[in-house]
């Protein structure tokens, strides 16, 4: 999609598509009254004639305008004017991009950045625009034959009608950094829908090795098992013992400052199918264990992004990637491994493993002496159950850390809720045979999933996202959704100011 913007007046204006939005009682924002004016009260006869409510996401599409420069218009219910909230403002935006997408048309204006959102501002808006749209837009065909495929959207051009005196910088950079976000998202959702069979960790490894080649300031580097035993990852690596597919530690550096400064580091679970292990998991849903690989392609698309936006950070990367299949040498439950830090961990349940592979990455992260570490993961279904499946869990060892990550989520509404790590609960992981238990029982699964990352994070500043209700929907649009790309590209481009 090519994005540019432009400030022709109504009558000058000449698109294949008109965006206007209207709210209930057929109230027109300044741009809309003016293309009604120019339309000879068009709009307004209209919305007299099939009397829309104009709630968020109501549409009504003019095929066919007589002569004129504009060839159609799609009419965005907004709600009512001084109630639009960012989430209301979002449905508008996806119900709109559906509407645009099936209208057929090439190229489209929009002015629907108009309306007002509560302490959003105009590139907040744009941002979204660009997003929402690029996601309508997205389309698996990997695995499906050319006719299954339905044919690609003809959108090829959006175009944003700025008045005169706005400020074209700031929204020329809102444009660039959605499209990084939404090129970010694109690869995650691929990655993320692909099969266990195609997408393994030596595909994992491929992708962020192709990635690598796209940007040359990033550098990628590939750890195999012989590697992975000499630095001692034990309990990585008694995961990847249960399965033949060999485990790699994805390794992605990102240079965009000086050598000396400290780098930012994001570790995601690469778990490129989770059935559970020997504590296997029912066979009901189990494909969707495909996903578990979601934080791993997160971490990686977000470096894309860091690269694309060229940040002046230093960032990392550090995807542990894995099977976690039942077979003779898998992990049984009683079993013992000692962790890169030497910690021995009783694994009482094969199918938290998330934890004993991710536990390694934080250990090797200390190397970087970084400014933060932030691990985001798929890791438990309790999180689910405690959140539901808007915000992602986050939890830490830094406050300032998290408001940022808190921060960042509300600006891309790719939000996170914080849940807590009091000392009480560490209680629920004492084992009678190891230092720690690899699970703490029935009781806030997600916090005590936390907590055992907690003992691995001592010694720097750790935040962790648990999502496994945001990364991929269930049911009718069962897919992968590309989150936590846009949190964490946030994050960066807001420690790049
Ligand atoms: N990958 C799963 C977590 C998960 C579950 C993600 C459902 C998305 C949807 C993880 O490896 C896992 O199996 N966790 C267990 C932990 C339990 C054994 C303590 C879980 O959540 O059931
Ligand atoms: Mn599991
Ligand atoms: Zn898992």
């Amino acid at each position: 999609m090519d994005y540019s913007i432009k400030s022709d007046s109504p009558e000058k204006l000449s698109t294949d598509c008109l965006l206007l939005g209207f709210h209930p009682k057929r109230k027109l924002g300044v741009a809309a009254t003016a293309f009604d004016e120019a339309l000879g009260g068009l709009v307004t006869r209209l919305l007299k004639r099939d009397d829309p409510e104009g709630k968020p996401g109501d549409i009504l599409i003019v095929n066919h305008l007589p002569e004129g420069k504009i060839e159609r218009l799609i009419l965005v219910g907004l709600g009512k004017k001084d109630e639009l909230t960012p989430s209301l403002y979002r449905k508008s935006l996806a119900a709109a991009a559906n509407a645009l997408k099936a209208t057929g048309a090439k190229q489209a204006t929009s002015v629907l950045h108009e309306a007002e959102v509560k302490d959003h501002p105009l590139e907040w808006k744009i941002r979204q625009t660009v997003e929402i749209l690029e996601s309508a837009l997205y389309r698996y065909t990997r695995t499906k034959s050319e006719k299954e495929q339905g044919k690609p959207p003809k959108l090829e051009k959006l175009q944003f009608l700025l008045e005169p005196e706005t400020d074209v910088a700031v929204v020329e950079t809102g444009i660039k950094q959605a499209r990084a976000i939404a090129n970010g998202m694109k690869l995650a959702r691929d990655l993320g829908n692909l099969p266990g069979n195609i997408c393994t960790p030596a595909y994992l490894a491929e992708q962020a090795e192709k990635l690598g080649k796209e940007h040359k300031k990033l550098k990628v580097k590939i750890l195999g098992e012989a590697e992975l035993e000499e630095l001692g990852m034990g309990s990585f690596l008694s995961v990847s013992k249960g399965s033949r597919e060999p485990a790699k530690l994805i390794i992605i550096e990102y240079h965009g400052a000086s050598a000396k400064v400290k780098p930012h580091v994001l570790v995601g679970k690469g778990l490129t199918f989770d059935a559970g292990g020997i504590s296997i998991k029912p066979a009901g849903g189990m494909d969707e264990m495909k996903y578990d690989m979601c934080g791993g392609a997160a971490v990686i698309a977000t470096l894309g992004v860091a690269a694309e936006l060229e940040l002046p950070l230093n960032v990392i990367g550090l995807v542990p990637a894995s099977e976690n299949l039942p077979d003779g040498a898998a992990n049984k439950p009683g079993d013992i491994v000692t962790s890169m830090a030497g910690t021995t961990i009783e694994i009482l349940n094969t199918d938290a493993e998330g934890r004993l592979i991710l536990c390694d990455a934080l250990t090797y992260a200390k190397r970087y002496d970084p400014v933060a570490v932030i691990d985001t993961a798929t890791l438990t279904g309790a999180c689910i159950t405690a959140l539901g499946r808007h915000p992602s869990g986050l939890m830490g060892n830094d406050d300032a850390l998290c408001e940022s990550l808190i921060k960042a989520g509300e600006t891309t509404h790719d939000r996170v809720w914080r849940l807590p790590l009091w000392e009480d609960y560490q209680e629920q992981l004492k084992s009678n045979f190891a230092d720690v238990a690899n699970i703490g029982g029935p009781d806030g699964g997600a916090i005590t999933a936390g907590c055992f990352l907690s003992r691995f994070a001592k010694d720097f500043k750790w935040a962790h996202i648990d999502i496994a209700g945001t990364a991929w929907k269930t049911g009718n649009e069962k897919g992968s959704t590309g989150r936590p790309v846009p949190l964490l590209s946030q994050y960066l481009i807001d420690q790049a100011q």
